[in-house]
């Protein structure tokens, strides 16, 4: 039988809750015996400052580097507002992307039909929605150096700095098309070469490997502040679109939201396969920690569940059992039973265990 090793990263807020019943979801896959999934679980984020003043240990980062994929729950919270920056706990997700070599972000937004009318937009708009967005996540502005405050008093100055280089845009790029012809076979590459010169080179480097290695795939050019605006009028004309870090985190916010819920998101972090072959993998839910509702049972699990759906697919190769967990949560949706973040009039509203128990219940039926 395959044996997986999968490293649990609760984090903080909404975190361990969400995680707790994704760990009920894993224990239900152990005992029908298809695969096994040894667990392990660390902290990172704001509870983890807490306990060793990092976001990210040593020792946890070994246990992420030796374990065939990591579930990340979320981290943040108005609780660590003072820690030193370096210490925050996003620098902690962040330690993660990096140091895995995580650079390419899968972040699918898809509209499960129940869910239609929840959007902010009119259903017909949303009805069947099927986008990828692929983001750059380990460089760009969130990385390049230099990055710092300098001067004092009244006077200050700030910089970041984006920078990316030709083998940061073709690997990434590659991700995309090669995602592409597995869907609907268009790519929108999404920058801006109008005003920033690593928009320029996005633009030709991606150009390039499309013409040299997937001409068959259908690619056009958008500047990523029309794609905000594509999205929110027509997102249906989008199948694939790859980004940088910077405007990957935005846009796939706004994709997000078009679902009608932050919390029914998945997403999956990829890095290149190593000498072993065996390819790097953080799975984690797009929406945050959402301290104000941590604790009360009100978060919704499904995005953090759906992303140890992605770690069967992507990481495991296991798409039958990841179909069967997709149906269960499709399933559930279709009876009415809802969290409080896409509750409509009429419907059942369930707590985050609730919600467990029952996409448990219907995996139970699927597969008796
Ligand atoms: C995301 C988040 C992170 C990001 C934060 C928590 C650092 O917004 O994963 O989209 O900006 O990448
Ligand atoms: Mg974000």
């Amino acid at each position: 039988m395959a044996n997986y090793n999968l490293l649990l990263l609760p984090g903080d807020g909404i975190g361990p809750e969400i995680m707790r019943e994704t760990r009920r979801i894993i224990d239900w896959f152990n005992a029908q015996g298809g695969a096994h999934f040894e667990i392990e679980e660390d902290l990172v984020g704001g509870a983890s400052y807490d306990a060793h003043k990092s976001p990210a240990t040593d020792a946890m980062m070994d246990r992420a580097l030796a374990a065939d994929a990591v579930l990340f729950g979320a981290v943040g919270g108005d609780k660590w507002a003072d820690v030193p920056y370096e210490a925050r706990p996003e620098a902690g997700l962040l330690r993660l992307r990096k140091d895995l070599e995580l650079f390419a972000n899968l972040r699918p937004a898809v509209c499960y039909p129940a869910l239609a009318a929840a959007s902010s937009l009119k259903p017909e708009l949303v009805e069947g929605l099927d986008i990828m967005i692929v983001r750059e996540l380990t460089g760009g502005v969130y990385f390049g150096e230099p990055k710092e405050i300098t001067g004092t008093g009244n006077e200050k100055r700030a910089v970041d700095t984006q920078v990316y280089d030709t083998h940061e845009i073709e690997r990434i790029a590659r991700v995309a098309f090669d995602l592409a012809q597995k869907r609907g076979n268009r790519v929108h590459s999404s920058e801006k070469h109008n005003v920033m010169a690593t928009g320029i080179l996005w633009k030709e480097v991606v150009t390039r490997i499309h013409d040299e290695e997937f001409s068959g795939v259908e690619l056009q050019h958008i500047l990523a502040d029309n794609c905000a605006m594509q999205l929110v009028r027509n997102p249906k004309q989008f199948d694939v679109i790859v980004t940088d870090n910077l405007f990957g985190d935005i846009l796939s916010d706004v994709a997000a939201m078009l679902t009608g819920s932050l919390g029914m998101l998945a997403s999956a972090s990829l890095g290149a396969a190593g000498s072993d072959g065996k390819m790097k993998a953080m799975y984690e839910p797009v929406h945050g920690s959402a301290p104000d509702i941590a604790g009360k049972g009100k978060a919704n699990p499904i995005a953090m569940i759906d992303s140890f759906g992605m770690c069967l697919r992507y990481s495991f190769n296991r798409g039958a059992e990841a179909d069967l967990l997709q149906k269960a949560i499709t399933n559930v949706l279709e009876k009415g039973l809802r969290t409080a973040d896409i509750m409509q009039a009429g419907l059942q509203q369930v707590s985050t265990g609730e919600m467990g128990d029952a996409i448990l219940a219907e995996l139970d039926n699927l597969s008796a």
